[in-house]
């Protein structure tokens, strides 16, 4: 037989990817152990061909050579498992694609470990959710070059389309577009923090309603600020629960959940020594959430400060659009960054335009200033840092000042909104040409004798600082 494609994990991703597929014209495949899914999938109605298998050798049989065989199974042990099943019935040349959430050494071990069986494989992001992987999704595909021509086709006729180009593009060798997807949903977790630190200002300071903040997003996602993520935050502020005037927001426990990517980011960030501050925060904040009942005990011993921001609401509104502006931009710089540095790292060869290009429909992360985040790296793809480009620094030079008034009045008012602060002080660091970090390498050499080096002179010094 002749299937383009074949799929294993029919779970809600991996079927809708092989129902956009089929909608496309392709004759894919489908194989899961569950065979309700398979039954499931059989039923699909599309415009071109998809058959669901309950036998694995009869399903890669199947495929056409060479073979592309895609995973959407959970990341971890399965995809080893599933690996291992499949390879005896695969032949050299053949080719399989993770389209999980892999941890990109898994990628990096489990390419090697294939390589030498003469299989390709590939680490590829898929981000867009239920939704995107239907009717379009972002897809960062990374592996062997020659290896993606085959699935090519297939990826580019179903990405989602911006300005009719397609949300894909070859990321790089090894597990690269494993590694770009990981810092895709570290900037994921950072833009949610910095819209939940939002509301938070909004309802705690301002004592607005859910449908006066429905209003506001519904306004901001028509400027500048558009974005799926502002986007939703607008739906989530309208919807009710069924039968009742009580927004369901309101009846959502507040202790965030995660699945370890905005983590990993951290964690890799770290290794890497390349400081992602918005990031971390929002990592941090998810975890702060959980520990509901200390929380509660230390909102009965402190709890004096007032909270409610005096004034009129317009201008903190107004502000509060410049401060989520400028901290979205703050946060999407250091993921930049951290591509570029990862690049450099790994020989990733990451072409940091082309990122931001196919960022800018299908995944969780778009928004309006993809579109100048890609102009700027077209314009450079040296450049160092995302703040360094012109185009940029004026966006940001028009938000400052909001986004120090709301910092500032949150601060003085007691409200957490530690993303945006983070973002702010990143900022300010990173534009002073002296930091006081002289006063660090003092104190290392004051108390290990650790050394420093000078502004006048070359070389390494230590001082005896006790010394008479
Ligand atoms: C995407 C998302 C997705 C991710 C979820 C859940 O790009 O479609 O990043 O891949 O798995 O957002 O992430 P958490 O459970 O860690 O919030």
């Amino acid at each position: 037989e002749n299937y383009e494609l074949g799929m294993i994990g029919l779970g809600v991703m991996g079927r809708n990817l092989l129902l956009n597929m089929a909608d496309h014209g392709f004759k894919v495949a489908g194989y899961d152990k569950d065979a309700a899914k398979v039954e499931a999938l059989g039923k699909e109605k599309v415009k071109g061909e998809v058959k669901a298998f309950s036998g694995l050798s009869e399903f890669i049989n199947s495929l056409q050579k060479p073979r592309a065989v895609m995973l959407l199974v959970p990341a971890g042990k399965i995809v080893d498992s599933v690996i291992e099943e499949i390879t005896p019935l695969l032949d050299k040349g053949d080719l399989i694609i993770d389209g999980g959430n892999s941890y990109f050494t898994d990628t990096n071990r489990r390419a090697e470990s294939l390589k030498s069986k003469g299989l390709h494989f590939f680490g590829m992001g898929v981000s867009g959710g239920e939704e995107g992987a239907r009717n379009g999704p972002s897809l960062m595909p990374g592996g062997d070059q020659e290896a993606y021509k085959v699935v090519k086709p297939i990826f580019e006729a179903i990405a989602a389309k911006v300005k009719g180009e397609p949300c894909v593009t070859y990321i790089g060798p090894g597990a690269s577009g494993n590694f770009v997807k990981m810092v895709h949903n570290g900037i994921e977790y950072a833009i949610m923090q910095l819209i939940a630190e939002t509301y938070e200002f909004m309802r705690k300071g301002l004592g607005l309603s859910g449908d006066q903040m429905h209003q506001i997003f519904k306004q901001w996602n028509e400027g500048r600020q558009q974005s799926f993520l502002v986007e939703i935050t607008r739906d989530i502020f309208a919807y009710k629960e069924p039968g009742s005037t009580t927004l369901l927001l309101d009846l959502i426990k507040d202790e965030a959940r995660s699945k370890g990517t905005g983590k990993w980011t951290s964690q890799v960030a770290m290794d890497l020594q390349l400081p992602i501050t918005a990031i971390d925060t929002a990592v941090s904040m998810r975890d702060l959430s959980k520990y509901k009942s200390i929380r509660v005990t230390a909102s009965s011993i402190y709890k004096d400060s007032k909270q409610k921001v005096d004034g009129d609401q317009q201008p903190f509104i107004n502000a509060l659009e410049e401060s989520l502006y400028f901290s979205t931009i703050i946060a999407y710089a250091q993921g930049m960054h951290m591509l570029s540095q990862a690049s450099k790292e790994f020989n990733y060869d990451l072409k940091l335009d082309e990122i931001a290009l196919i960022w800018r429909g299908g995944c969780i992360i778009r928004s309006t200033f993809l579109e100048d985040i890609h102009q700027a790296f077209k314009k450079n793809r040296a450049l160092p840092h995302m703040l360094l480009d012109s185009g940029i620094a004026d966006k940001v030079n028009g938000a400052i000042a909001g986004t120090r008034k709301i910092v500032s009045t949150a601060v003085a008012a007691g409200i957490s909104i530690p993303a945006h602060a983070a973002s702010l002080s990143y900022f300010d660091a990173i534009r002073s040409e002296h930091m006081p970090s002289n006063m660090i390498q003092a104190q290392r050499d004051y108390f290990g004798a650790h050394t420093y080096e000078r502004v006048d002179k070359e070389g390494v010094f230590h001082t005896p600082w006790t010394a008479k």
